[in-house]
């Protein structure tokens, strides 16, 4: 059988296994309680943006909440994501509720982003699903292209608790990244298959604040504010949010 789909294409069977489940997205907390909703309402506010309007991107938009709030706080909002079910899924969500918002499928590692449009771009927690390191970079970096000059990047990602140990559970290796057993791993690129068991990669857990920061400024992006926050139940990482500008003023 030829390899067809990269790891984080299994996003796509998930999200019609929740969909069909009831669910409305990857977070539980659907369109108005979503975890990340106070970060960047707080973000909205602190940028100006919410005073002043402009243009966002939306990074794994999945089915939309984070597009939404955007859109309602009357930024003209572009959303992406590999899951074509959840875009299909965003976009009667956004008519619903009145609000255009340009929803399209896209693979964010692999197709080319917009340039020097962006007053924001958010990581809607699709970095911690890119666990190759040139991959996170050539993420990145598209992010900083995407920037206006001035333009903002928020972003909220999976990071160890200082401290924290990793969960066996988590099968996480030395570079950070969570494997999963999968029943049949010959149709994914990056599938192994070790002791007669396929596995994934599915995420990538920082193991510091510093790493990350790091990886953000060889894309040229430095951080504004940071706030690291710690896991919100018992076997799950923390957290790191921040809001980072291009590194050298331009987009
Ligand atoms: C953890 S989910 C979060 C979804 C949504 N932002 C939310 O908060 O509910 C990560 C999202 O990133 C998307 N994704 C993963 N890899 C992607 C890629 N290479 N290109 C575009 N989207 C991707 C997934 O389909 C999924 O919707």
């Amino acid at each position: 059988m030829s390899k067809l789909n990269h790891y984080y294409e299994g996003h796509e069977a998930e999200y019609v296994r929740r969909i069909n489940a009831g669910h409305v997205g990857w977070d539980k907390g659907g369109y108005d309680e979503f975890f990340m909703k106070p970060f960047v309402a707080r973000s909205l506010d602190r940028s100006g943006l919410k005073r002043q309007g402009g243009r966002a991107l939306d990074l794994g938009c999945g089915t939309g909440a984070l597009s939404c709030q955007l859109a309602e706080a009357n930024l003209d909002v572009t959303g992406l994501d590999i899951s074509a079910t959840a875009i299909g899924f965003a976009k009667a969500i956004a008519e619903k509720r009145d609000l255009r918002i340009d929803f399209a499928v896209a693979d964010i590692v692999r197709d080319p982003l917009p340039t020097g449009q962006f007053d924001v771009t958010v990581d809607g927690h699709l970095l911690h699903c890119i666990v190759f390191e040139e991959e996170r970079q050539r993420v990145l970096e598209k992010v900083r292209q995407s920037l206006n000059g001035g333009g903002e990047f928020w972003v909220e990602t999976m990071l160890l608790e200082n401290g924290q140990e990793p969960d066996p559970d988590w099968h996480m290796d030395e570079r950070g990244m969570v494997w999963s057993r999968i029943d049949q791993g010959d149709q994914y690129v990056e599938a192994q298959c070790r002791d007669g068991n396929w596995w994934l990669p599915q995420r990538l857990i920082a193991r510091s604040q510093e790493a990350l920061l790091a990886e953000f400024l060889s894309a040229g992006l430095t951080a504004v504010e940071v706030e690291c926050y710690a896991p919100l139940a018992p076997l799950t990482p923390g957290g790191f949010r921040a809001r980072l500008v291009a590194a050298d003023g331009a987009g």
